[in-house]
């Protein structure tokens, strides 16, 4: 018998956490990648990119526009503090409500659930636990309306797999900077505005974004895995950064 608790499989739209701030940019991705998921034969998505450089706010987004499309429903599996694959299968029938029944395995009791539904799973954050990548394509393999999208730091290699490079948020030429009007259309620029806006609500002009202190904290930035906009994953740097405005301010 399966029982199911919680989201109630049966009556399941999504549990995709509300984002606190605008997407910036990332229109071509999110394009992509919604494409991408449409296509029959992606049945396995992974989203692939350093720490930080946005795969979980992109899939996040993708997997909103394409409710409409999983009549079961779209689930975020939260995987970040999970580091034993064994957990894998055990945390995605929790997340669902599928709960324990007799002796079963949870992976019979969560493929019984999934069988016939067609649902999208958004699996965040595999990297640790990409032993278990196996166990996805056997509940791929026996439900034949289930797609999966995965984000990760690396990618799964296993067959079926199809994997999306997620680029970093664009940056304008560090070494011939565009005026200071037209920094604002580069999305790491106006995330990196944004979340100094947010950290610090008093007014600064534009033209401090061509300060030494801003592009020193931007060079600081770009030295890292990746070129995001410092906030993106580097709350350090981003101290640092921001403690560069706050100077130029008083
Ligand atoms: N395009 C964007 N617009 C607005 N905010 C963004 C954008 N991209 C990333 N962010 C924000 O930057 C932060 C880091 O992004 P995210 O968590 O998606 O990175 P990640 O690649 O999943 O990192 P990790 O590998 O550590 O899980 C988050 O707070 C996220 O909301
Ligand atoms: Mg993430």
């Amino acid at each position: 018998m399966v029982d199911r608790v919680g989201l109630q499989l049966d009556n399941y739209r999504h549990n995709l956490p509300a984002q606190l701030t605008p997407l910036i940019g990332r229109e071509q991705e999110v394009t992509a990648v919604d494409t991408l998921l449409r296509h029959p034969e992606v049945r396995l998505l992974t989203l692939m990119g350093p720490g930080g450089v946005g795969k979980t706010r992109l899939g996040l987004e993708v997997a909103a526009e394409l409710l409409d499309d999983y009549p079961d429903g779209v689930c975020f599996v939260p995987l970040a503090t999970i580091s034993d694959p064994e957990l894998v299968v055990p945390t995605i029938a929790q997340v669902l409500g599928i709960k324990e029944a007799g002796e079963q395995p949870v992976a019979n009791l969560l493929q019984a659930s999934l069988q016939d539904k067609c649902l999208l799973l958004l699996l965040d954050n595999f990297e640790q636990v990409t032993a278990a990548a196996p166990r996805l394509a056997d509940l791929l393999a026996d439900c034949p309306q289930l797609k999966i999208l995965v984000t990760s730091r690396a990618v799964l290699h296993i067959r079926g797999e199809h994997e999306f490079l997620v680029p970093p948020l664009a940056l304008p030429d560090l070494t011939r900077l565009p005026e200071s009007e037209s920094l604002l259309q580069y999305a790491a620029v106006a995330l990196f505005l944004h979340c100094a806006r947010a950290a610090r609500p008093h007014p600064y002009h534009r033209r401090d974004l061509r300060a030494p202190g801003w592009a020193t904290s931007r060079h600081r930035t770009g030295s890292g895995t990746h070129q995001t906009a410092a906030p993106a994953g580097a709350p350090g740097t981003f101290g640092t950064s921001l403690a560069g405005v706050d100077k130029r301010s008083t």
